[in-house]
């Protein structure tokens, strides 16, 4: 533990340094400016000014990926990871499925999504797609909270017989919360109930002006029964992409985003990751969340063993020594010591956070100092 002087506390917190040295003088402690204090009266100190905890020697001990910016000339063109939104029941992984040319609604209990699903598909000139099946809005808003921002597009899913549903519209305002550029498809296009102009009129009221109402919102009719419109669709998500300029230096240690997880019997803790930037290779050693691992074998999403993994690919991670949270991310790190450091670091501020749940008060920081 590092110690400061109150001095240069006041100055990181932009406070003065008297006043500094009354809050201490409360605490029950005399000191002057020049005098050093430690780590936890300086954290006691930066909670009762309301700054953020902030340690000093926090690089040491955990890892910002944020602050590890790529030099523009590694970057190289990565997928498009597009999230599939929509209300209930409005074809979401129908045409999820039809896009992949496979049929996965049918292994569903009951037809309904159970979990995140995670998908890379090729298209017919060679381009990669990633997607994203999601339950429901909470997890892309709990994910973008946490300030995980995975998804580069959302399609829109509004079936062409329905109309505007309530998760429609929450669909339609998480997206413009995260700046998400949108695709709307209108599906389900083979019912004699399709009436599309009647959704694209609606959309009007949400200030979603799509290209056939002269909008500069892309949108496409849709069938995930028979196919109809899928190519558009495909050709409108690469367009998408292409203005975006999507990149990522995939020849550095990975880093990724957990998009779900869970405790297989059989195989232990199971994570699918997207790969945000660099590669991830069987043999890495990684933190993620608060738990630390080795990546002993990853599963594409067709199940197959894959040695490597670059960005936007979405992949299932073994070895990892427990079951991280959906928006973790996972980083590759040098040495298991260094692992095992980040991820005891991050346990055990997770566990200070549940106990301190109180507001700092005097009372609370004499109790604290006990
Ligand atoms: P949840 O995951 O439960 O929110 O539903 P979802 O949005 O994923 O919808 P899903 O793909 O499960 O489709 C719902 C129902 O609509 C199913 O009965 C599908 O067979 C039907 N459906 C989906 N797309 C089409 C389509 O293009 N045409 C027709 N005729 N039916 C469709
Ligand atoms: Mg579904």
């Amino acid at each position: 533990p590092e110690a400061i002087t109150v001095q240069e506390l006041a100055n990181r917190m932009a406070e003065k340094g008297a006043d500094l040295v009354k809050a201490l003088f409360k605490m029950g402690m005399m000191v002057t400016v020049n005098q050093t204090i430690d780590q936890d009266t300086a954290e006691l100190l930066v909670e009762e000014f309301g700054h953020n905890i902030n340690r000093v020697s926090e690089s040491d001990v955990d890892i910002d990926t944020a602050e590890d910016v790529d030099a523009p000339e590694t970057l190289q063109t990565r997928p498009p990871v597009v999230t599939i939104m929509g209300h209930v029941d409005h074809g979401k992984t129908s045409l999820l499925d039809a896009l992949r040319g496979t049929d996965v609604v049918r292994g569903e209990a009951g037809g309904i999504t159970q979990h995140i699903g995670a998908y890379q598909i090729k298209t017919k000139g060679g381009e990669l797609i990633t997607f994203l099946d999601t339950p429901g809005h909470e997890a892309f808003t709990e994910m973008r909270q946490r300030g995980a921002n995975v998804t580069d597009i959302v399609i829109l899913v509004v079936a062409g017989d329905d109309g505007l549903m309530p998760q429609t519209i929450e669909a339609i305002n998480h997206t413009k919360a995260a700046g998400v550029p949108m695709i709307v498809a209108i599906t389900k296009a083979d019912k004699p109930e399709f009436t599309p102009q009647k959704i694209r009129e609606r959309l009007l009221e949400h200030e979603i002006i799509v290209e056939a109402m002269s909008g500069d919102v892309q949108d496409v009719e849709v069938s995930a029964k028979t196919g109809a419109g899928l190519d558009q669709l495909i050709e409108k998500i690469l367009l998408q992409a292409e203005l975006m300029e999507l990149k990522a230096n995939p020849d550095r240690a990975a880093d990724a985003t957990v998009i779900e997880a869970k405790l297989d019997k059989g195989k232990g803790p199971l994570a699918t990751v997207l790969i945000n930037r660099g590669t991830l290779k069987v043999g890495d050693i990684l933190v993620v969340g608060t738990h630390s691992g080795r990546v002993r074998a990853m599963l594409d999403d067709k199940g197959r063993q894959v040695k490597t993994a670059p960005p936007s690919l979405p992949v299932e991670v073994l070895g990892i020594g427990g079951v991280p949270m959906a928006g973790d991310t996972l980083t590759v790190v040098e040495s298991e010591v260094r692992a095992r450091e980040v991820a005891g670091y991050r346990q055990e501020k997770a566990t200070a956070k549940r106990t301190t749940t109180a507001p700092a008060t005097i009372e609370n920081m004499f109790s604290a100092l006990k």
